[in-house]
């Protein structure tokens, strides 16, 4: 397997043994959460024991960090394989690329700075800091060989509501937001942010479900490299909707 092939894989793979289980157990500690509170509130007792809240709250922070991190990871992969393997690109975007970089640093570092924070004002100011970090990665271009600028991480615009990377930018600022409110959670008597959080996080589940969905079609979407030159051919003689051959004699992959 090619670098470039193993760079694909890193991201889904992370997210199939790592991320997905993560948030299988915080989950299932949430649901505990949520019925020990509501029979203690019925009955006054509950054969939940009562660390489950706090068990969720472990792993939610760990959660935080880890969607973080697979989406600054799914978003790396695109930008060091246009920038860094298709080695024709880095002349024209080589201050790009350590701009891009240093975005990264500053993005970890407002994570970092977040679990850090106490008041509200700086949780929230770097909550917005490391949101805003991410979504600007996502938003980078590069300029290609034709001398006009390409986006560097794939969107799907054209089909947004099936986009892998809106939905992972949704998922990921329910995270970040998640983080920036657990003390909200708890010193709010009338619940009121608890039911917020149990809400947005019902949604940042059905993202998350999204995202195995999408990212699996995304990763058949993906050639390896010794296919790509027939991949991208099928591509532009519009294969899709048209009987057409590709030639065998197609350009072997960028190194
Ligand atoms: C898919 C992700 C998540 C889901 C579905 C979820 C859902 C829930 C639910 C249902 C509750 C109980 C609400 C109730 O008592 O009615 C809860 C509580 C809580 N969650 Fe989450 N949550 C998620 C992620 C997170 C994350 C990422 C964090 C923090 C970083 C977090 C922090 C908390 C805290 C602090 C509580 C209160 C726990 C307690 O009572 O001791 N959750 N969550
Ligand atoms: C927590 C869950 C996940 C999040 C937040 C997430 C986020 C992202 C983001 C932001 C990107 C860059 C945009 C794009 O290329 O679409 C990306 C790329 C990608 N993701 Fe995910 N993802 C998640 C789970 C998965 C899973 C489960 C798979 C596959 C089984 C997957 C497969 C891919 C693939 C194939 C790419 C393209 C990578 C490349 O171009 O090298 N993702 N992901």
């Amino acid at each position: 397997m090619s670098a470039k092939d193993l760079a694909t894989i890193l991201h889904p793979a992370i997210a199939a043994f790592y991320v997905f289980p993560l948030i299988g157990i915080a989950v299932y500690y949430a649901w505990q959460t949520r019925q020990r509170r509501l029979q203690a509130q019925a009955d006054g007792k509950s054969k939940i024991p009562p660390v489950v809240g706090s068990e969720h709250l472990k792993l939610g922070k760990w959660l935080s960090a880890s969607v973080v991190g697979i989406a600054l990871l799914g978003m790396a992969q695109p930008i060091v394989k246009k920038l860094i393997f298709d080695s024709q690109n880095w002349a024209a975007n080589s201050t790009r690329f350590f701009l891009i970089l240093l975005f990264f640093v500053a993005t970890i570092a407002s994570l970092v700075m977040l679990y850090r924070a106490r008041t509200p004002l700086w949780r929230a100011v770097f909550a917005t800091l490391c949101g805003m970090g991410v979504i600007i990665i996502g938003f980078q271009k590069f300029q290609a060989g034709d001398g006009n600028l390409y986006p560097l991480v794939f969107r799907r615009d054209y089909e947004w509501y099936v986009s892998h990377f809106y939905f992972g930018m949704g998922a990921t600022m329910l995270m970040i937001f998640s983080l920036a409110t657990i003390p909200d959670i708890y010193k709010d008597r009338s619940n009121g942010w608890r039911k917020a959080h149990a809400l947005l996080n019902c949604v940042a589940l059905l993202f998350f479900i999204f995202q195995g969905i999408t990212g699996a079609r995304d990763l058949i979407e993906i050639p390896p490299s010794w296919q790509q030159p027939y991949v991208e051919q099928l591509y532009i003689n519009n294969c899709q909707a048209q009987p057409c051959q590709v030639t065998p004699a197609a350009p072997s992959p960028a190194p």
